[in-house]
């Protein structure tokens, strides 16, 4: 296994086919080595709620004999500044570069959740809550989803359509945009375009006018604006909502019922269906598509501990 530095995008994983298949000697037993983490500790760091991440890292760290702390920070811990050079005379009490050199002399490895703040665009797209940590931590970072990525999620996504992927040809993976009721974040949609690129796929990116997301993650992939005509011949369908990157934020009306069903998956190979969770069921997906045996969503959360094994296994 090749040492990495930290953990925030596809190009932190210095080969992944390799890795991939290192995640699946990793299921084979996730408890064989249960001493890796022998005195070592981690800080899990969440600005933002999570199920899955928080859960999934863990036990991880408990399969690995890792001890871990977990910060829940603007809870747990004094409100952050995020500023250089802010004069401190407001609500927050802690510069976050105080706070990234002093976790690292608790812990050897900090994981970080930090969503955008949907506040300013320029400011989410430079990531710098995460960049920070990078450069104040003197321990490796790993992201647990930031305003532009969530590398663990791509990452597991990439293993799971590698278990269901067994045919000699390419596969058609199609990523859909899906309604949902508010503005949420690209980071998700960003990371899986970035990682699939990665793999031998034919990827198609399809979502309504308006909710382009940044050229830099979909430059490379087929873009179209016809969900049925994306979803012909699919192998797999990544559902996922994201609000208007040109317009930030912004949720401009949509017309046409987006929701995937199973009689607009007709159209598709027998596709599997991936969503990285929490879903909106009856929103984004009906119930029939998530219920159904194609449904690949369980599977997703629960391959969430094997890539989490081996970010940590490689970092530290
Ligand atoms: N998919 C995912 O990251 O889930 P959580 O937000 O619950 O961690």
């Amino acid at each position: 296994m090749a040492k990495i530095q930290k953990f925030t995008c596809v190009n932190d994983v210095p080969n992944l086919q390799q890795a991939l298949q290192e995640c699946l000697e990793i299921k084979e037993n996730t408890l064989a080595t249960p001493d890796f983490g022998k005195n070592k500790t981690v800080g899990l760091v969440f600005l933002n709620p999570s199920l899955r991440t928080r859960i999934s890292m863990q036990k991880a760290c408990q399969n690995l004999g890792l001890n871990f702390i977990i910060i829940n920070a603007g809870q747990d811990a004094w409100t952050w500044e995020l500023h250089d050079g802010a004069v401190m005379d407001g609500i927050t009490v802690e510069h976050i570069k105080d706070a990234a050199k002093v976790l690292s002399e608790y812990c050897d490895v900090i994981a970080l959740r930090c969503f955008p703040a949907f506040k300013d665009k320029e400011e989410d797209a430079q990531d710098k809550v995460l960049k920070q940590f990078i450069e104040h931590a003197s321990v490796p970072i790993i992201s647990l989803e930031s305003a532009t990525r969530h590398p663990l999620q791509s990452f597991t996504d990439m293993l799971t359509i590698k278990e269901n992927w067994k045919e000699e040809r390419k596969p058609k993976i199609v990523l859909t945009w899906a309604p949902h009721i508010k503005s949420i974040a690209h980071s998700v949609s960003n990371s899986f375009c970035e990682w699939v690129k990665e793999i031998d796929a034919d990827v198609v990116v399809t979502h309504p006018e308006g909710y382009n997301l940044p050229t830099e993650f979909t430059d490379g992939l087929e873009i179209v604006h016809d969900q049925q005509e994306a979803l012909k011949d699919a192998d797999f369908v990544y559902v996922k909502n994201w609000s208007s990157y040109s317009d930030y934020g912004a949720t401009p009306e949509v017309k046409e019922d987006w929701m995937l069903t199973l009689d607009k998956l007709k159209a598709t190979n027998n596709a599997k269906i991936m969503h990285c969770l929490p879903v909106r069921r009856n929103v984004e997906i009906s119930d029939e598509v998530l219920d159904s045996e194609n449904s690949l969503i369980y599977q997703q959360a629960g391959n969430r501990l094997i890539t989490a094994q081996w970010v940590l296994k490689n970092i530290l």
